[in-house]
Formats: C-alpha cells, structure tokens, sequence
C-alpha cells in the first residue's frame, strides 16, 4: 500500500493533476470575471464582485500556506519522501494566491492609487500585518529554485525559508483582525497552524540528543576518532 502511493505520488502526472487541481479555484473566479466583462453581468460573483474575489483569493492563499506546512509533517508520518516533490510547487501557489489577492484590492478597490494604498497601509492594522506577510513571501517565491539552494548553500537557504511560518501566522493574524464577528474560521485556521508548529518543535526536540552528538564529534574531530 505504501510502495503504490509511493509510486503514485513519484508520477509525472499525479503532479500534472496536481497542478490543474491548484488552478480551478483560480478559473472558477476568472471565467465569471471575463463573463463580467463582456457582458456586464456574472451572478456567480455576487453582488460584490471586487469583494468576492477579495475573499476568495485571500481564502486560498491561506489554505495554500498552511497546506504546503503540511507537506512536512505528512511526509514524515506517512514515510513518503515523495512528498516533497509537491511543497515548492503549494508554495508557489500560495504566492500566487497573494498576488491576485493583492492585485484584486491594488487594482480594483485602489485604483493603481499608491497614496490610498499608502493610507490604508497606515490606518488598518489588518493591512499592515497582511502587506508584511505578503512581504514576507516574496524573497521565498524568488529562492525557490534549485539555483538558490546552490547560491545561498542548503543550510542558509534552509533558515531563510524558515520565514513561511511567520508568513502563515501573519495570515492568521490578518483574517483575525479583519472579520467583525465571528472569528471561528481564522480560529480554526490558527488552530491548524499551532498543530503543524508543535509538531516541527516535537520532532526538533527530540533530535536535540543527536545534533548535540553531532556537534561534539565536528568539534573534536581528531579525539573523538581516536581508539581508547
Ligand atoms: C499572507 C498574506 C495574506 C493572507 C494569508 C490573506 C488572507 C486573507 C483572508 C483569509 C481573508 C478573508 C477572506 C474571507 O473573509 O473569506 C482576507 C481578506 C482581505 N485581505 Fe488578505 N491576506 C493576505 C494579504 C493581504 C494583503 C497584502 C492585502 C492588501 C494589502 C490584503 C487585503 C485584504 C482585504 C482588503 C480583505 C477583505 C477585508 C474585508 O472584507 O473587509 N490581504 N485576506
């Protein structure tokens, strides 16, 4: 049973289906806004549209970097290394997400106005915290190819992408801060974002021993090798 999930999650086109998979939520708002554009109506929208696909594009975004802290974890639990394959590709996704959340408010709330933007950056704490994770995901989507893993060597490119974590916290906070009322979705997406974390410090904690052993040995090479 492992082995064939192995080798389904190892297959070319699992990752094809994957990739589709992560862009229908992205067709289901630009089909309806083209249907809006050229003909001036698309229910499907609602009555708000630029508030729509606010929503919408915010929602995924979110999912997309709580689903790529996912993959970890999963990995680990299931013994699926192949799984791997699949968290550049969600974080990418994720960035892509942000960009049309932003682009959607910029663009169509904003007007291209950089002093409204500047303002609003100012005055509404949601979008101050939102703006820094946006911020904050840029240098990642730019570092996430194998040349920069080269560039920068895995260890620094490994501490720099330590930065997804407050980017996802940085979403929650946002989603938190913005609803009036009922808070239980960004509860519950900050719920599954304290399960993903304690799970990383669980399994830090335990291989404390084991980088302490580590250290030890690249410290004193020349003893540490030597017979009693
Ligand atoms: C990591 C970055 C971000 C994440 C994860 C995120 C996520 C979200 C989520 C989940 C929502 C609520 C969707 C819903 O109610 O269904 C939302 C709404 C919103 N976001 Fe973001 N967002 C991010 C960055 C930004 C940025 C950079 C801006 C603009 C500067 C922005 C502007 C907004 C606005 C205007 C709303 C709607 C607020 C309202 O309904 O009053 N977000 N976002």
């Amino acid at each position: 049973m492992n082995k064939l999930l192995g080798k389904i999650l190892g297959s070319r086109w699992t990752k094809v289906v994957a990739f589709a998979a992560c862009l229908v939520p992205f067709l289901l708002l630009l089909i309806p806004f083209l249907k809006l554009l050229t003909t001036g109506n698309a229910p499907e929208l609602g009555a708000n549209p630029v508030e729509f696909i606010t929503h919408k594009t915010g929602d995924w975004t979110i999912r997309f970097l709580l689903i790529t802290l996912s993959v970890t974890p999963l990995r680990k639990i299931l013994n699926q290394p192949r799984l791997a394959r699949y968290r550049r590709m969600l974080g990418l996704f994720a960035f892509f997400y942000v960009c049309l959340h932003f682009m959607t408010w910029f663009i169509l709330d904003k007007s291209f106005s950089l002093s409204d933007m500047w303002a609003d950056i100012l005055k509404r704490r949601f979008i101050t915290v939102g703006m820094l994770g946006l911020a904050m995901l840029i240098p990642l989507a730019v570092t996430s190819t194998a040349g920069w893993v080269r560039r920068l060597g895995f260890v620094k490119w490994q501490r720099l992408h330590r930065l997804v974590y407050f980017v996802a916290l940085a979403g929650v906070i946002h989603y938190y801060w913005l609803v009036k009322s009922d808070v239980r979705l960004p509860l519950m997406y900050g719920a599954i974002l304290v399960v993903l974390m304690s799970y990383r410090f669980f399994v830090w904690k335990q291989a404390a021993p084991k980088r302490a052993a580590t250290r030890v040995a690249v410290k004193t090479p020349s003893t540490a090798s030597l017979p009693d």
